[in-house]
């Protein structure tokens, strides 16, 4: 993307360079120093500017790029990747700034991030505790079946569909069972990849309640599960044959599974993580695939994807493996793997909703991700995918029950009622008025409130 020369260019590495020296001054001077005082004021200024086009502003490090509103920054110097480094060594994945930010929160959190150690209490807490109201500072924390943190429920909340429902169930038995160290149930795994073949993936309920941003926690089972469940649709997407798809969601279902063995003290970790505590979370690829390795009855390319499901189509990421270009098995569940990361809760933030997520995996195609898989993959689940709740320019509240493949930013949707949340009549949003223009457009995409039943608008169930 290119920047037309007048307007400012808008860097979300000032505002991350901004917070690393003044952290640095914060730790090196005095309060009140002159020097601080010089650097509050310079951040403050790229704050306003980056705020003025857009409020809040969300900074996101994924696997070691930065995004400014699911938009990558076009500098990638090497300084830059310093910089991106010590964040990351700071546990450091997101800081999303709203507008009424003052210098005195600035400065709190560049102390913050200079003091900070490990108390037990979450990072939200802290920064609140410090009058910081204005700045969040979030991780992608390892989440898995033995620990999460509090702010948001621990899995899919309200009615399910009810095969989806039993999937989770089923995954997180297996799950549990195997970080209490037994061995892997392969009639298990088997009973739960044909259920999401032949049952799941034919219920647009289910299929709305994964796509859609997500209110939970993404525990590594239900995260498996989903990763499986978006891996089929691009699957199916790239003309898969059925035995080759069942081998897939198959290794989807356990890309993650090395996750189990984590020491659950790295796990619960709230604050930055030496290197050798990274190394660990970095291990659950080896440790995933030596388990899967070792058990009998799976498919060969089940380890591979384990192993490989960290690394870029260029052959950067982890584990190293040379120069390696990970099997195309593998380049389709890290895209899978990657929305559902994107889409996820984190811990102490929202969700980012799917249309970011689909820009941020855009600009990650070509270094990170197959090109052609992320278009197919965003071509199948479209900007605002089914169960999608959104709000559109006649401020009307709705949901999208069909995707239009022709023109995916307009798609079916069926009206809600504001204080109900039930049904109120379907409409067209690619229908045009008399001018040629658009009668609707989307606006915004929305969490899903409680007492809102996808199934109510989705069912019945289409065969997919
Ligand atoms: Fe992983
Ligand atoms: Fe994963």
């Amino acid at each position: 993307m290119t920047t037309p020369a007048s307007a400012p260019v808008l860097d979300p590495l000032a505002v991350l360079r901004g917070l690393a020296s003044l952290r640095r001054l914060a730790g090196s001077y005095p309060a009140g120093h002159p020097m601080i005082g010089q650097k509050l004021k310079e951040l403050e200024d790229v704050i306003a500017g980056l705020l003025h086009a857009s409020n809040p502003i969300r900074i996101d490090v994924i696997r070691g790029d930065v995004f400014l509103d699911g938009v990558a920054s076009a500098s990638e110097n090497q300084a830059n990747q310093q910089l991106l480094a010590q964040l990351s060594t700071l546990g450091i994945d997101s800081i999303h700034i709203v507008e009424g930010v003052q210098r005195d929160e600035l400065l709190a959190v560049a102390e913050f991030l200079w003091q900070y150690t490990e108390s037990g209490e979450s990072m939200s807490a802290q920064l609140a505790a410090r009058n910081v109201q204005h700045i969040s500072l979030g991780r992608l924390l390892p989440l898995d079946t033995r620990w999460r943190s509090p702010q948001w429920a621990e899995a899919p909340t309200g009615p399910l569909d009810p095969d989806y429902a039993e999937s989770l169930a089923m995954a997180q038995k297996t799950w549990e069972d195997t970080a209490a160290g037994k061995p892997l149930d392969v009639v298990t795994v088997r009973d739960l990849v044909q259920m999401l073949i032949y049952k799941v993936a034919r219920s647009n309920a289910a299929l709305g309640q994964i796509l859609a941003v997500k209110q939970y926690e993404n525990l590594t089972y239900c995260h498996s599960v989903n990763v499986a469940m978006l891996s089929l649709l691009l699957g199916k997407q790239v003309g898969l044959d059925e035995a080759t798809l069942a081998a897939l969601v198959e290794a989807a279902l356990l890309h993650d599974v090395g996750k189990t063995q984590i020491p659950l003290d790295i796990v619960r970790k709230p604050g930055a993580l030496d290197k050798a505590e990274r190394r660990m979370i970095e291990a659950h690829t080896t440790l995933g695939a030596e388990i899967l390795i070792q058990t009998e009855g799976l498919h060969p390319l089940t380890p591979t994807v384990a192993l490989e499901h960290h690394r870029g189509v260029k052959g950067t990421g982890y584990p190293d493996l040379g120069e390696a270009i990970p099997h195309p098995m593998s380049q389709i569940v890290s895209v899978a793997d990657i929305y559902e990361a994107i889409t996820g809760a984190r811990t102490y933030q929202a969700p980012t909703p799917p249309e970011r997520a689909c820009l941020i995996m855009a600009r990650m195609a070509g270094e990170k991700l197959n090109t052609g898989l992320v278009k197919k993959f965003v071509n199948a689940i479209t900007f605002f995918p089914v169960g999608s709740l959104v709000r559109t320019n006649r401020n009307e509240l709705a949901l999208v029950v069909q995707t239009n493949e022709r023109e995916p930013l307009h798609p079916k949707l069926a009206l809600v009622d504001e204080e109900t949340y039930k049904p109120m009549g379907q409409i067209d949003t690619s229908e045009r008025e008399s001018s040629g223009g658009y009668a609707r457009h989307i606006t915004q995409s929305l969490p899903a409130p409680d007492g809102l039943d996808l199934r109510e608008f989705l069912e019945p169930a289409k065969a997919a």
